[in-house]
């Protein structure tokens, strides 16, 4: 079958390389792709928010699966338009995406449906939020309420942060209209860690779990980026902590979509904290995570199409997944200055050999005259495989001092929050 990707990232290379090695899979389509497309999937060229474009394409072409990879298409309705068209596509619709789409939305439906996350105050004006601020302590999260691709969250640790924080939202609109609804919240102590899930409409099957290192610099310093590297599976998600995010989160959310009449069928993204066990919900995605897909996507052993269709085709029931014993470990190669400022088109020395146990997915990367260059902030990502989370590791570094281009930074300590984790519950 023809089977399209939308997205240009880490993600959705990860979810190409999938796909490309499925027996289902005759032709495939990724756009807008980046410079990892070149060799894996024709390019048509069309923007992720080209939504007419993208239909058109899907009829012309009679693509019969289409995988969406990034969160705005899904905010802005391709799945309803794709649905009312009779076409085939893995993600949810808006209704649905509003998990993701409103931060208010989510905390309203976690509270009424005891969904456990921390306790939480909606503003819609800044001076509300900081009389709020005054009362409680310190240090304070502060959300914007739409989409903000990822950066939508600071956590200030002085009241003074906050106040900055709260005009940079209400008065700088650094977030623009994404940010002039806000939720503060409760901060939470534990360890962070990722679940996704498909979901077929009345079914959820876990992927393994991941664990995201956000902040960009070693030893979770500095501001919040996209995601600066990932491992899977995360030790802080045993099998006791999975069993509770399956009943306190995952299954409960399902059925509030259910009762909510929200035909959800594609990725359930659980951002957590797990606090002493008990996992808390701090964030819900309607999609992969990105780095998190790149860590988890190459350990399935399962045909992804098959699974993706029988996502789309509510086939989920009693469906097992196949994983590779081990764990990877993602590195990613970002461009100096981001998630500030930063300069595009340099030049990536990257060699041509791979092996099993590494793979490099293509985020922010543009082919120029034939050779790849820098095209965002997060340009590359480095997966290591290994028997053990160290294996992983060691392999995902030493490959990474392979690759070079002007200003290239990334964090060394990727995966030694989970060593620690590993360490001390043996
Ligand atoms: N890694 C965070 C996200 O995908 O939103």
């Amino acid at each position: 079958m023809k089977v399209l990707v939308i997205g240009s990232g880490g993600r959705e290379h990860a979810i190409a390389c999938s796909l490309s090695k499925s027996s289902l899979v005759d032709r495939l389509f990724w756009t807008p792709g980046n410079a990892g497309t070149v060799g894996l999937a024709d390019n048509p060229g069309l923007a992720v928010d080209d939504l007419e474009g993208l239909l058109n394409f899907a009829k012309r072409e009679k693509v019969e699966l289409t995988v969406v990879g990034p969160e705005g298409p899904l905010a802005g309705g391709i799945a309803d338009l794709f649905f009312d068209q009779g076409l085939r596509i893995f993600g949810p619709v808006s209704a649905g995406a509003r998990i993701e789409g409103s931060k208010i939305f989510a905390k309203r439906l976690m509270e009424k449906s005891g969904i456990p996350t921390s306790d939480f105050a909606e503003f819609h004006d800044m001076s509300s939020a900081r009389n709020y601020i005054k009362s409680i302590d310190p240090p304070y999260v502060i959300k914007a309420d739409g989409l903000a691709a990822g950066k939508g969250v600071i956590i200030a640790h002085t009241a003074d942060e906050a106040k900055k924080a709260l005009s940079s939202m209400f008065e700088k609109k650094i977030f623009g209209d994404s940010g002039t609804k806000i939720v503060v919240e409760d901060f939470l102590e534990g360890e962070e860690a990722t679940v996704l899930a498909l979901c077929d409409g009345k079914n959820v099957l876990p992927l393994i779990s991941s664990q995201d290192h956000k902040p960009v610099f070693d030893g979770d310093k500095g501001p919040n980026t996209g995601g600066m590297g990932a491992i899977a599976p995360a030790p802080a998600v045993s099998r006791t902590v999975m069993d509770r995010v399956m009943d306190r989160v995952l299954v409960p959310l399902v059925n509030e979509f259910n009762a909510g009449g929200i035909d959800y069928k594609g990725v359930i993204y659980a951002g957590l904290m797990i606090c002493e066990g008990n996992p808390f919900v701090v964030e819900f995605n309607c999609r992969f995570g990105d780095p998190e897909a790149e860590a988890v996507l190459p350990l399935l052993e399962s045909d992804l199409c098959e699974v993706i269709l029988q996502t789309v085709n509510g086939e989920l029931k009693n469906r097992v997944l196949k994983w590779r014993d081990g764990y990877s470990c993602d590195v990613v190669l970002v461009s100096g200055g981001y998630p500030g400022k930063y300069e595009k088109g340099k030049k990536i020395n990257i060699p041509e050999t791979q092996h099993d146990d590494i793979v490099v997915f293509h985020s922010g990367t543009k082919m120029k005259d034939n050779v790849p260059v820098t095209n965002g902030g997060r340009v590359l990502n480095i997966v290591g495989f290994g028997k053990t989370l160290t294996g992983a590791v060691e392999r995902a570094y030493r490959h990474v001092k392979s690759i070079n281009f002007e200003n290239m930074f990334y964090r060394k300590d990727i995966g030694q929050r989970g060593l620690r984790t590993q360490k001390k519950s043996t």
